[in-house]
């Protein structure tokens, strides 16, 4: 390809417009029945002709996408713990009526799936248009040649969810946004625009763009231009079989602080006339990794990272842009700055948010390659499909600034076990051969695999759970760069304190399948938070950390899995055969069925954990909190410990007024702790220091009686799109207004206005009531009500909730 540079001096352009690509939502008004595995337990005969134009669908279910039959329920004991005793598993049918222009009959007409769980199948008016069978890939099929331009159409979608074929909760549906595209028969091909900044200094950036085009025409030609918010900043023209460099002066670079975005926006002409366009947004930053870390823009940057399932905790795998953005929000509170998409490819919304939001991405595309991990798993499709998978990946992502890394998988067993390095390295290439400007990665846990020099197949030394070999490891690897791709997964119930407090892991099971809280435990493979900042304290070249995880998932419950692959999760004998002969006694009603592992629980809310890495993390942030709660009646006079998260280096403890003592944080700890407090009702309170000065305090009472509910939405106003949602806590609290820990009240909710309760939870992992409910139990004082406008009404809405034997309140919204 010529290369063309251009002046910043914007070219006038007047562009005359024949037509252009025309984006619909295809979202809306689809018919769905399920067949197979059904949601009681039944197995349901799949009919024929479900894919035939005259077929009769006016008996199925209405409903708009994204959508994900899972989520629907019931849990039931008799599904596998670890993908979440939801009825994901089985076939699902959508059917969908639709007209196209009769001036589609000259033009090119796609379906965009942003994501379909799982084994999509396309008829359109009867003829088999395609497939795609990885459920996290986003991929396009044309419709142009089975269409009947000007006259009604029909879609015929079915998907079919293997069982065991996850190791976490998959969803289950059309579960990310589908598009009907049109465009000329000359087209700009499918993420077919690809920016990139090679060059950036103090003055200036060079913006690079390649454009790929589908089809010929006379005398094409590609117009760039690029806004900065409404200006322009910079045009050019170019022959369309060129690639373009036009520089940009003082550019605002993309940073975690200040996330600047630039718009490109990109004509075709054929013969001086528009015939398609694109529009990207992109970030001008620079990425550099060295042996000795990380660079942003030049600036040694820590990864303080989160690994990530796709959920949405109540909403299940249904994507909603509003809990994307929340869960994005809650994360960075407490300080992470970058996501890695466990183990597969993202919503393309959750990258724009991360653009945003100014938070780093690692990119991951499977969890297995050709090994399989569960019997009907991606280990099928590896063969035929991951090149056309990972391309699809990087061409989709390629132009986001946030995304840093890509990884082509986790653990995989070919890798783990030394079997076959070729295959690492075909991958690698596939990645670089669409995006040369990042590095590509995977993780790796087992030593063997590790030590054996394997992880040079990457760019970028992937480690999971080993903070006691990085010494070891740089000697292995001096001359690449290292990060811990997977740390500590360490488990916890929100709210769940277990005694005698023992450092012992697992010694914090306790009973009704819950992990207690202190922040102590961890599975078999991991370790507590503190353990892995020491290590990356003391190698500073480390890039970084990805915990596992940020948000609990649904799914993977670990120690509780009672699944084939790691039964029990105890390392001590004897707290397994205790656990075994409670499980025996249970039959299979082994409730646990999503995961303890999060910082924060299902709905968001911050275990305790959050705030031990809120003080590391976000060290310029004056905070310190306490733990556990202090309402242990019955155990007056008995040793109860309590621990401060500051970020202060020094604490004072009180308790009802008198000093406990002051402490003060050794080299390489990261909490503080005092023993041997013995319990007694009234008021905990923490004073922290910081290089001696006062710097931040936090209280805990024991609360009273539980008396009354208190309601809090995290935002009063939504817009009336029939999308956006609210996300109001819920709190048993005492007649002071403090919230009650220990309580698991229920409350049943009533709404009145434009607006409907999409679902409700509580953090509870082990928990088998619907999300899709007007009521809930709390869990630990706590529970979560999320509500959805309707598209096109605004008004005043009224959410109120009672609970026998405490006084109801409500509380106002708007949409708008
Ligand atoms: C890792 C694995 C994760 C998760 C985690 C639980 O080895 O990569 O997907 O299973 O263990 O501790």
């Amino acid at each position: 390809m010529k290369k063309l540079i251009l002046s910043l001096i914007a070219i006038t352009l007047v562009l005359s417009s024949a037509s252009a690509r025309d984006i619909k939502k295809f979202n809306a008004n689809w018919r769905f029945a399920r067949f197979g595995a059904m949601p009681d337990g039944s197995v349901k005969a799949e009919p024929k002709n479900m894919d035939e134009a005259d077929y009769d669908d006016s008996d199925w279910r209405q409903l708009n996408l994204p959508h994900d039959w899972g989520i629907e329920g019931p849990f039931r004991y008799d599904l596998p713990n670890r993908t979440g005793k939801l009825p994901w598993a089985g076939i699902g049918w959508y059917r969908k009526s639709f007209t196209v222009d009769a001036a589609a009959a000259n033009k090119r007409t796609f379906i965009e799936f942003d994501g379909s769980m799982s084994g999509t199948q396309v008829w359109v008016n009867g003829g088999y248009v395609g497939e795609w069978p990885y459920g996290y890939s986003s991929f396009q099929l044309e419709l142009t040649h089975y269409l009947k331009p000007g006259e009604e159409n029909t879609i015929a979608v079915r998907l079919d969810n293997k069982e065991e074929s996850s190791r976490w909760y998959p969803g289950g549906g059309i579960y990310r946004n589908v598009k009907l595209i049109t465009t000329e028969k000359t087209y700009i091909e499918h993420w077919g625009v690809f920016v990139t900044t090679p060059e950036v200094n103090d003055a200036n950036a060079t913006v690079n763009i390649k454009t790929e085009i589908n089809g010929k025409g006379n005398n094409l030609q590609l117009v760039y231009e690029v806004f900065d918010g409404a200006n322009k900043v910079a045009s050019a023209k170019v022959k369309a079989d060129s690639d373009c460099n036009i520089t940009l002066a003082n550019p605002t670079l993309w940073d975690l602080d200040n996330p600047h975005l630039y718009t490109l926006k990109t004509n075709l002409l054929e013969d001086g006339k528009v015939i398609d366009n694109n529009e990207s947004t992109f970030g001008v930053r620079t990425i550099k990794y060295t042996k000795d870390g990380f660079f942003l823009n030049g600036k040694k940057t820590k990864m303080n990272g989160v690994c990530q399932h796709h959920d949405l905790g109540p909403l299940g795998a249904a994507i909603n842009v509003r809990a994307m953005e929340r869960q994005i929000e809650i994360l960075k509170e407490f300080g992470t700055n970058a996501i890695r998409t466990a183990h597969n490819p993202p919503a393309p919304e959750f990258l724009d948010l991360c653009d945003k939001m100014g938070v780093m991405v690692q990119v991951e595309a499977f969890d297995v390659w050709q090994k399989k991990k569960a019997d009907n798993d991606y280990a099928h499709l590896f063969g035929a499909w991951h090149e056309r998978d990972l391309r699809n990946m990087v061409r989709r992502d390629r132009n986001h600034p946030c995304v840093v890394m890509w990884s082509t998988g986790n653990e995989m067993i070919e890798l783990q076990k030394i079997q076959d390095a070729p295959l690492a390295l075909h991958l690698r290439d596939i990645v670089l051969s669409e995006d040369d400007t990042r590095p590509t990665s995977f993780g790796l846990s087992r030593p063997e695999a590790l030590f054996s020099g394997w992880a040079k197949m990457a760019d970028v030394v992937g480690i999971n759970y080993k903070p006691h070999a990085y010494a070891e490891l740089r000697e292995k690897y001096p001359d690449l760069p290292i990060y811990a791709s997977e740390t500590t997964s360490s488990i916890s119930s929100r709210g769940e304190y277990f005694f005698p407090v023992s450092d012992v892991q697992r010694e914090g099971v306790g009973g009704q399948f819950h992990v207690s809280d202190y922040g102590l435990y961890a599975s078999p493979n991991g370790y507590p938070a503190d353990t892995e900042f020491k290590a990356q304290d003391e190698h500073d070249f480390i890039i970084g950390e990805f915990v596992w995880t940020g948000f609990d998932y649904i799914g993977e419950p670990t120690p509780f899995n009672k699944d084939k692959t790691n039964l029990l999760n105890y390392a001590d004998p004897k707290e397994r055969a205790r656990v075994k002969e409670e499980m025996k006694k249970l039959g299979n009603k082994i409730p646990p069925r999503s995961s303890y592992f999060g910082i924060v629980d299902l709905c968001g809310f911050p275990k305790d954990r959050y705030y031990l890495y809120q003080a590391k993390w976000r060290p310029e942030l004056p905070m310190a909190h306490i733990l556990p709660h202090w309402n242990w009646e019955g155990r007056e006079g008995e040793v109860t410990p309590v621990f401060v998260y500051t970020s202060g280096d020094e604490a004072e403890l009180f308790l009802n007024g008198e000093s406990l003592g002051r402490k003060k944080k050794a080299q390489y700890e990261y909490r503080l702790r005092w023993n041997d407090v013995t319990y007694q009702p009234g008021e905990l309170k923490v004073v922290s220091y910081k290089n001696g000065k006062e710097w931040a305090s936090d209280v805990v009472k024991t609360a009273g009686a539980a008396a009354k509910i208190a309601l809090e939405a995290d935002r009063a106003t939504i817009d009336a799109d029939g999308e956006d949602v609210s996300f109001i806590t819920v709190e048993v609290c005492d007649k002071k207004g403090l919230m009650v820990p220990k309580t698991h009240n229920k409350v049943t909710f009533s709404i009145s206005g434009p607006a409907e309760i999409l679902a409700v939870g509580n953090g509870d992992p082990t928990s088998f009531e619907p999300y899709q409910a007007s009521e809930r139990k709390v869990f630990n004082g706590m529970a979560l009500v999320i509500v959805r406008s309707k598209k096109g009404e605004m008004g005043k809405v009224k959410l109120t909730a009672a609970s026998e034997g405490l006084k109801a309140t409500s509380i106002s919204l708007k949409t708008e």
